[in-house]
């Protein structure tokens, strides 16, 4: 029991070691990006939706995964894609924050779906993945430059 416990005890040193290590090195960790100037009530809605747009991207790789090629680029066009009332929102809420480089990033991400929506339609395989690569690179993008 006694030798166990020497054995957990040791263990655990390192790893404790490398936590205060971490935490160390935390110090001056700044995180550099933009803060989007919208009301508490509006981050909450936004990040409601972008939950949305996480689930949406999970569905669309289950549907490729199983061949359903046409079903995916239908859920990428009507969750993703480009629609008046989206650009409206994007608008909206960059004019309120001051910040006309949100809106460009949230139109490239719906263009990019819609793109995707269009090689999936023509059951184009190799091209409705690699456009499924860009359009999560244009979340990130955006997730790069701004944060709440
Ligand atoms: C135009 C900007 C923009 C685009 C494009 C964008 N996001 Fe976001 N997203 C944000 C911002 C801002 C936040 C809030 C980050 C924070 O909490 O500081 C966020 C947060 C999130 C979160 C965290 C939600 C939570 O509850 O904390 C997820 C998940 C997410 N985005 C998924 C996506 C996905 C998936 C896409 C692409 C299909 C995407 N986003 C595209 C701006 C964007």
């Amino acid at each position: 029991m006694k030798k166990l416990l020497l054995i957990v005890a040791m263990l655990c040193v390192p790893a404790m070691a490398g936590a205060q290590g971490m935490m160390h090195g935390m110090k001056d960790v700044k995180d550099e990006r933009t803060v989007l100037n919208i009301p508490p009530k509006m981050k909450v809605m936004q990040k409601r939706m972008m939950r949305k747009h996480m689930a949406t991207v999970a569905t669309i790789v289950s549907l490729l995964a199983e061949g359903r090629l046409k079903e995916a680029g239908r859920v990428a066009k009507e969750n993703l894609g480009t629609n008046p009332q989206d650009v409206k929102r994007c608008s909206r809420m960059a004019k309120m924050a001051g910040e006309p480089d949100f809106f460009r990033l949230g139109m490239a991400m719906h263009e990019k779906a819609d793109e995707l929506a269009m090689h999936a339609d023509r059951e184009h395989r190799k091209m409705t993945l690699k456009t499924l690569a860009e359009l999560i690179n244009t979340c990130n993008a955006c997730h790069e430059r701004y944060r709440h």
